[in-house]
């Protein structure tokens, strides 16, 4: 098994050097957490001699649970807490029966949200390691985010840019003197209309705002893709506890049915009328990713995709596209906020690259370095969820010298990680110099292969996006230069940077 762990050379390496006094002095944060979820715990008579890694000790049949849920604290912050508290970079905590430690595969775990949010998991993101996720994994990448169909969509994208920048223009009063805008509610919807644009193309499911800004409907779709993403991988005791599936005693069953059904009907709606225009030979010609999943041969000129397949695809790429982008652009923005000199770097970059006669485009990307450190200090201090999407082991390993067990869950953490002392400078300051190379020839990327913090993550189970995640992350980044106060979400005041005709009307 290829390990997820191309970072590992190096995360190997902080994890052995963890033990150094170094170490456990900085370790307030916690390094690295690879949480690993044992359903079975198997007492082996095999030859490992490795021990497990550290961790509190477990209770019968329950494990660690009673601590977790007495602790008051959201799991992950007990997770990091145990951590610090043992004075490690790799822990092993039992829930149910369950191991939780440190290492990183190929597989996925099952769960009742993963489940209900992948209609069983029939896509890529939450499915297994198996047949299903390969052949969906492969159409991903083959059909809908390769070069070519990147290159293809390219106008849709660029629409919903300008679409941006004449949102945020009217937002600040459009023209007369700028006013507070929302950041978080802008960065959400922008990446919402360009998963609508490039999946179903249509900005809108409802009636188009004159504004350029979201109609109800669109609120619903972006708010209800949040909520799904807040659920998908939150602690549920059912999954560690199964046999109290069914009772839902926190609710969360409850949750994950709703936001699943307030996520599925529009789409499902627009979804089943294409494909009967498709099926009746009503439609011809493909306009947008459902044309193309919907119309998806095999060489045997056999459909590819069933309809719920294509339900489920369509889901999965929605909830992919929302957060990341949309989470790094406002921390952005939120520390450059505080950090004038960066702001002024950023728009001496821009108005050097791209000039003041035009808006940034994405043939602009390759020469807006300073912008894209930006983005990628972002990804590092700033993730948008404290672990990485769990992996399943799919057989025995050793890591950093312990032994993790097949079927264990594992958990990196992007906290760890992204402030890791070992390997970051001063790490809890919001310094985007420490990305731009010394060779001004070079190019910056949001990708981090060597796992110092995550962005796409690395190995099988890797973001298979880079290129769209990166066009969007920037343009939403470019797209929103202000001067500028905080608050709780991010607002800042917006100015135009161009003169009003820039900022006209797009398309819908
Ligand atoms: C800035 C934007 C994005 C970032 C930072 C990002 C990051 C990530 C990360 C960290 C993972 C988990 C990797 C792991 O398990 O180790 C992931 C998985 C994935 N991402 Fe992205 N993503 C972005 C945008 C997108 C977009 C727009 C798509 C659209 C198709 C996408 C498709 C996927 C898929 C399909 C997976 C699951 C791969 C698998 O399990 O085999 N991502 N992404």
């Amino acid at each position: 098994m290829e390990s997820v762990a191309a970072g590992s050379p190096s995360v190997g390496a902080s994890l052995s050097s963890s033990s150094s006094t170094v170490l456990q002095l900085l370790l307030p944060m916690v390094v690295l957490v690879y949480v690993v979820v044992q359903t079975v715990v198997r007492r082996r008579m095999n030859t490992c001699t490795a021990p497990l890694p550290p961790g509190p000790m477990p209770w019968p049949v329950v494990g660690n649970l009673p601590e977790m849920l007495l602790s008051c604290k959201p799991a992950f912050r007990w997770i990091h807490h145990v951590m610090e508290r043992t004075g490690t970079g790799i822990a092993c905590v039992k829930l149910g029966g369950v191991h939780m430690q440190d290492t990183n595969f190929a597989s996925r775990p099952l769960t009742f949200a993963s489940e209900t949010f992948s209609r069983g998991y029939m896509a890529a993101i939450m499915a297994p390691y198996g047949d299903q996720w390969r052949k969906m994994r492969r159409v991903l990448t083959s059909e809908i985010v390769c070069p070519s169909r990147h290159k293809w969509l390219h106008d849709k994208r660029a629409d919903e840019a300008n679409n941006l920048t004449r949102y945020v223009y009217n937002l600040a009063g459009a023209g007369s003197g700028g006013a507070v805008v929302d950041v978080r509610h802008v960065a959400r919807h922008y990446c919402g209309n360009v998963v609508r644009r490039l999946v179903f193309g249509t900005r809108y499911f409802g009636e188009p705002q004159a504004d350029g800004g979201p109609g109800p409907l669109e609120v619903q779709h972006v708010d209800a893709a949040f909520a799904s993403l807040g659920l998908v991988y939150a602690f549920c005791v059912s999954d560690y506890l199964p046999w109290l599936l069914g009772l839902d005693l926190d609710g969360h069953q409850k949750m994950i049915r709703e936001a699943n059904e307030m996520m599925t009907r529009l789409p499902g709606v627009l979804i089943d009328d294409r494909w009967r225009q498709w099926k009746s030979g009503e439609k011809q010609g493909l306009e947008d990713l459902l044309d193309v999943l919907i119309t998806l041969e095999d060489a045997e000129a056999k459909p590819v995709l069933t309809i719920e397949e294509v339900k489920a695809l369509s889901q999965d790429i929605t909830l992919v596209a929302m957060d990341n982008p949309s989470n790094a652009v406002e921390w952005a923005l939120a520390e450059m906020v505080n950090s004038p000199e960066t702001l002024k770097k950023a728009g001496e970059e821009i108005d050097g690259v791209v000039g003041r006669d035009r808006l940034v485009q994405e043939s602009d990307i390759p020469r807006l370095n300073y912008l894209k450190a930006c983005i990628r200090e972002a990804f590092r201090l700033h993730p948008v969820v404290p672990f990485n999407v769990p992996h399943v082991a799919l057989a025995d390993a050793t890591v950093a010298g312990y032994h993790i067990p097949r079927g264990s869950h594992v958990i990196l953490s992007r906290i760890g990680l992204g402030r890791n002392p070992a390997v970051w400078d001063d790490p809890l300051c919001f310094d985007p110099d420490r990305h731009v190379p010394a060779d001004p020839t070079a190019d910056v990327t949001l990708t981090e292969n060597d796992l110092r913090f995550i962005s796409f993550s690395t190995g099988r189970r890797s973001c298979i996006a880079a290129s769209l995640g990166t066009a969007m992350s920037v343009m939403l980044f470019a797209g929103s230069r202000h001067d500028i106060f905080m608050a709780r979400p991010l607002v800042l005041h917006a100015e135009p940077r161009l003169p009003s005709h820039f900022y006209s009307a797009t398309s819908m």
